[in-house]
């Protein structure tokens, strides 16, 4: 214990200085609207976890000690965030020992949780709050045994991005701020805890954990989960965490994840991180991965058997340069972190998988954003999109992510891989550990870039890319020759100029595949769907997303024969991404809506409260109508 609190101190030495300059850097004007924290006065550099994980009661409780640091000498109180937190006591460090000192609750608000504030006195170093997270926390998951593959223990995760840290930990959370942490985990002894920080592959034999994460991150990024959670190595610096039912399977599936990593060094600079494990989540994980540090938060749906779908690693492991390295300083500045991602992801591929199937993957995200960009109000195509009174979950759609990528290969195209590759390297050189947000990004860009080679890009072009709706009249338009093949089969079919077994789909892999659901015409009549249906089987596709793709279709269509693989698939699987669209479509037909309403009362329970939240809005919505 001892060594431990002095490596921390001493960290938190080197840190401060760091974090103090992001918080300087951010003037009140640019401060974070999302939280409710003073940390523009004062700071916590470091923070110390110990949480004892309760299934019984659904609840993390324990406490959490902030070690601060004053940016106004004047200031009384450090202000945290909380959502649903029960607060039970709070103490100040002065000379050394622990003393009460008062805290008082603000009134809630509804986006961003309710306002803890502490009194600090002057000499205190250190911040400890006493409390423990409620069941119905937003940032965390609770799973009963048969929710889980072994069907023998519980388990338990967080998802803390964007705002929900807050629901788990009294925290300034805020994506402007950088803590290092410790931590100090009791879980029942057949169980293990893992979190976002470097993970002891060894089972301990009383159930207590200790954890370590001595880079400085936003709060946003600090992960636990527990379970009957096994390791197995896959290469040097990567492992998978997960249940027995997945381990082979997944180390099997994600076995390049070190390659991808040599690839990423070798375009954007070295891997600061050490190790990059996977932990493999119950398929009731909301997302299809989120970049914890060192521990990727991955989903199950993404095990197709063929590698089909690894850009998710590429995606997760990007992060670890923008993101996690280079951190949005706020929700609204989110497309510098999931559009460098997205960029980031697909040159991965390209490195690992070659040039055709990255080009493939950019078609397909081009086209979907292009499908995304028709329902959303012109406010929301803005990738420095107005964030303010709302909640941030909902700043994620096509836009920081395929607006953003698009403009980056937009700049890649017109400077020349060269230059753009330095440009981006030297970019993650010089905030790393740092947080910015767009205009910062924007005066960085013309120094660096644009002005340094004149006469490529104007300042007006840049602008319309960065702060106007739609896309530019010269974004890129990925397109891949396969593709192009594939829509000539489509067309040929539907003149009825060839049958279906004149189409070479023995070769295909799954993009062309998803290519090929995606564009059959929205109005195809039932008896061409059952006709690709007894081709293809595509109802019992065992690739998430081309069934996705079909089943999609198929409720558009009102294609019936769909219903039971339909039920399958939204009762086993909770990843967003993938149901809330299937859902949207069956509750805009009327007819469905005893269909629809069964299946969810039995697909809910097992459902993380963000995709419960998600799709009770979505019932709302349609009772409403
Ligand atoms: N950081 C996101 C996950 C996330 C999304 C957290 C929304 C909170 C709110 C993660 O990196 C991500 O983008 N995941 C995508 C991966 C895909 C783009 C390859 C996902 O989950 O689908
Ligand atoms: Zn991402």
């Amino acid at each position: 214990m001892k060594t431990i609190l002095k490596l921390a101190v001493s960290l938190c030495l080197f840190v401060a200085s760091t974090s103090s300059i992001a918080a300087s850097n951010q003037s009140s004007e640019n401060k974070d609207w999302h939280t409710l924290s003073n940390y523009q006065q004062i700071i916590s550099t470091h923070i110390h976890l110990n949480l004892e994980v309760d299934f019984n009661r659904k609840q993390l409780k324990g406490y959490v000690d902030h070690t601060i640091k004053k940016i106004d000498p004047s200031v009384t109180t450090l202000a945290v965030d909380t959502r649903a937190l029960e607060i039970h006591k709070t103490e100040a460090m002065v000379d050394g020992q622990w003393k009460a000192t008062p805290f008082e609750m603000a009134e809630p608000d509804a986006v961003r949780g309710t306002q803890l504030s502490v009194e600090v006195p002057a000499a205190a170093t250190q911040i400890r709050i006493h409390y423990n997270s409620r069941p119905e926390a937003s940032g965390l998951q609770w799973l009963t045994p048969e929710q889980t593959a072994g069907k023998k223990y519980p388990f338990m995760f967080s998802q803390s991005q964007a705002i929900h840290a807050r629901s788990w930990i009294p925290i300034q959370d805020t994506p402007a701020m950088r803590v290092t942490y410790t931590a100090t985990v009791k879980t029942d002894k057949a169980m293990r805890p893992v979190m976002s920080a470097d993970n002891n592959p060894k089972r301990s034999p009383d159930g207590v954990y200790q954890f370590n994460m001595p880079q400085a991150i936003p709060p946003y990024l600090i992960a636990i989960a527990a379970g009957d959670i096994l390791h197995k190595k896959m290469s040097k610096q990567t492992a998978i965490y997960s249940e027995q039912a997945y381990l082979d399977s997944a180390a099997k599936e994600f076995e390049d994840t070190q390659a991808m990593i040599e690839a990423t060094e070798k375009l954007y600079g070295d891997y600061l991180w050490n190790q990059y494990d996977l932990l493999v989540l119950p398929p009731s994980f909301p997302f299809g991965g989120m970049e914890n540090p060192r521990l990727s938060f991955i989903t199950p749906t993404v095990i197709a058997g063929d590698k089909s779908l690894v850009n998710l690693i590429a995606h997760e492991l990007a992060h670890s340069w923008s993101g996690n390295l280079v951190t949005n300083a706020t929700w609204r500045d989110l497309w510098l972190n999931e559009g460098f991602t997205s960029y980031v992801e697909n040159r991965i591929m390209e490195e690992v998988f070659g040039r055709d199937r990255a080009v493939m993957e950019q078609a397909l995200a081009a086209q979907d954003l292009n499908h995304e960009m028709k329902t959303l109000p012109e406010a929301d195509q803005i990738l420095h999109v107005e964030m303010q009174g709302r909640d941030p979950d909902d700043a994620f759609s096509g836009i920081p992510y395929t607006k953003g990528q698009l403009f980056l290969i937009y700049l890649e195209e017109k400077f020349g891989r060269q230059r753009f590759d330095a440009f981006v390297k030297t970019y993650f050189e010089t905030f790393a550990f740092k947080s910015l947000d767009t205009p910062s990004f924007v005066s960085y860009l013309h120094k660096n870039l644009i002005d340094k080679y004149p006469g490529v890009v104007s300042k007006a072009e840049i602008n319309e890319w960065i702060f106007k709706p739609k896309l530019p009249k010269n974004a890129p338009q990925p397109k891949s020759n396969a593709f192009k093949l594939v829509q000539q089969h489509i067309d040929n079919w539907l003149a009825s100029k060839s049958s279906l077994a004149d189409i070479p789909t023995g070769k295909w892999t799954i993009h062309e595949w998803l290519y090929f659901v995606n564009n059959l015409p929205r109005d195809l009549s039932i008896e061409r769907m059952a006709e690709l249906d007894k081709a293809y089987n595509l109802t019992q596709s065992t690739n998430n997303e081309v069934a996705h793709a079909w089943l999609l279709l198929s409720i558009q269509r009102e294609y019936d024969k769909v219903n039971n693989r339909l039920s399958d698939y939204l009762i086993s699987i909770g990843r967003r991404k993938l149901i809330v669209p299937l859902y949207k479509a069956l509750l805009e037909n009327p007819d469905y809506l005893t269909y629809v309403s069964g299946i969810y009362r039995k697909a809910r329970p097992g459902y993380h409260p963000l995709a419960q939240g998600t799709i009770d809005a979505l019932f709302k919505e349609a009772k409403n109508k």
